[in-house]
Parts: C-alpha cells; sequence; structure tokens
C-alpha cells in the first residue's frame, strides 16, 4: 500500500499508541500561540520517535537546528541520560526568549543550551566530533551547508535527523519551483547518495531524514 493510502483512522491509531504530551508540553504549545510563536513545532508522534533513535543510539549530545519555542529541544533532552545536552540554535530572538523562559521551567533546564544566531554562524563555533545526534529543522535553504556541518560535528556513528523533507507537501509538485521546495527537493537528493551518510527518509511528520554518519 502507498503511503498516501494510508486511511487517516490509521493514522490516529498510530498517534494514539505513541506517547502524548504531558501537561508541561501541552501547556508550552498554548503558552507560545498566545504569545504569537508560530505553530510549526513537531508533534508528539514525530517527538516519541526522535526520543527513540536518540535512546537506541545511547546520546548525551544533541545539536539542533531551530527552537523554535523549545518543544523538541525538550523532548530530545529528556531522551538523554544525566549530564547530557541539547545545544539548540534559534534566529529569532523572540522565539528564543521563550523557549529559554520555558526551558528553564522544564524538567530538564540543566541540559539545554540556546544558541542564539543564524546556523550559518553558529554551527562553525561547535566543534568536531563533539555530538552525537543532530536536528535540522530551520531555513530550509540552509540545510545541504547544515548537512555538511554535520559530517565534521557528529560523531562517527552518529545520527543526523532532518525535517521537512516532504516540503510541506509540495515535493512531488513540480509546478511548485519556491526556493525552499527547491532546497528540500536537492537536499533530499544529496543525502540519498552522501558519501558519508547511510540512512532512509521516514513517512514521519513532513517527512524526516533519519541518517548515520559513517565510521
Ligand atoms: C520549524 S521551527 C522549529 C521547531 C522546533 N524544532 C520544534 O519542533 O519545536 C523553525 C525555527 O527555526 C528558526 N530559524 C529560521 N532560520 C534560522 C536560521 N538561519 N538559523 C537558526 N534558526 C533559524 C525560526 O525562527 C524558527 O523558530
Amino acid at each position: 500500500m502507498s503511503l498516501s493510502r494510508i486511511p487517516k483512522e490509521l493514522h490516529a491509531y498510530v498517534g494514539e499508541r505513541a506517547a502524548q504530551d504531558d501537561p508541561f508540553l501541552v501547556e508550552l504549545k498554548q503558552a507560545a500561540m498566545t504569545a504569537g510563536i508560530p505553530q510549526i513545532s513537531i508533534g508528539a508522534y514525530q517527538s516519541a520517535v526522535m526520543a527513540t533513535l536518540l535512546k537506541l543510539i545511547g546520546a548525551r549530545d544533541v545539536v539542533e537546528v531551530g527552537t523554535l519555542g523549545g518543544y523538541s529541544a525538550i523532548g530530545m533532552a529528556r531522551a538523554l541520560p544525566d549530564g547530557g545536552r541539547v545545544r539548540t540554535i534559534e534566529l529569532d530572538p523572540k522565539h528564543a526568549d521563550f523557549a529559554e523562559a520555558w526551558i528553564a521551567k522544564s524538567d530538564v533546564a540543566n541540559r539545554v543550551t540556546v544558541l542564539r544566531g543564524a546556523g550559518k554562524d553558529v554551527l562553525p563555533t561547535i566543534a568536531d566530533r563533539s555530538a552525537d545526534a543532530m536536528f535540522l529543522d530551520a531555513d530550509k535553504q540552509g540545510y545541504s551547508a547544515y548537512v555538511e556541518h554535520a559530517t565534521r560535528i557528529l560523531r562517527p556513528g552518529g545520527l543526523l535527523m532532518v525535517d521537512n523533507a516532504f516540503a510541506f507537501n509540495h515535493l512531488l509538485d513540480e509546478s511548485v519551483q519556491e526556493p525552499d521546495v527547491l532546497a528540500i527537493r536537492a537536499l533530499n537528493d544529496g543525502l540519498a547518495r552522501h558519501p558519508r551518510f547511510e540512512g532512509a527518509l521516514l513517512p514521519v511528520g513532513d517527512g524526516m531524514w533519519m541518517a548515520r554518519l559513517r565510521a
């Protein structure tokens, strides 16, 4: 059965059997809406998939590009052992302020640091082989450059996750030639034949790459 033929009832069934947002995360999302933060965070199902992947590789150190309100960063931090850390990069000061405030109130306040600035400026400051996993969820036109940073920042065997690989459902519609969609098509083709990464594009959320940096 093709993915597009999965009935929405089955989607709902799967979602209901993944971990749900706890009251803190529900409150965070409501506060973000009230504060005018865009409602573009990942969902609970994708967060559960990512947490499972992080636990499977024994991740302790994660780098994220695209914090928004801190929802995904908190979800990832909760998947790490004591002493683990998430460094999450955010360009928009309003989003960074909101995320810092809510991370400070969370159960993983000591594991998450918001790094302010653009991914292209902050990633070069992150040391080689200092992360077990990276999650790219920011400016789509920066993705290909971020993937190249990932080859340096991840440890061998590290995990790369990239969101929005289905380009907001425009991936296969060739009449859509917007720069973000073109960038995602280029990213998908590049990762599919990347000499340093091996992995698969998962039908999770808006499409998510799960790729391992070859040793
Ligand atoms: C889709 S949201 C991230 C959602 C978040 N990962 C979550 O699921 O909770 C994308 C975020 O990337 C930020 N952003 C956009 N361009 C950026 C850039 N060049 N560098 C860093 N962050 C950027 C936006 O301000 C926005 O907060």
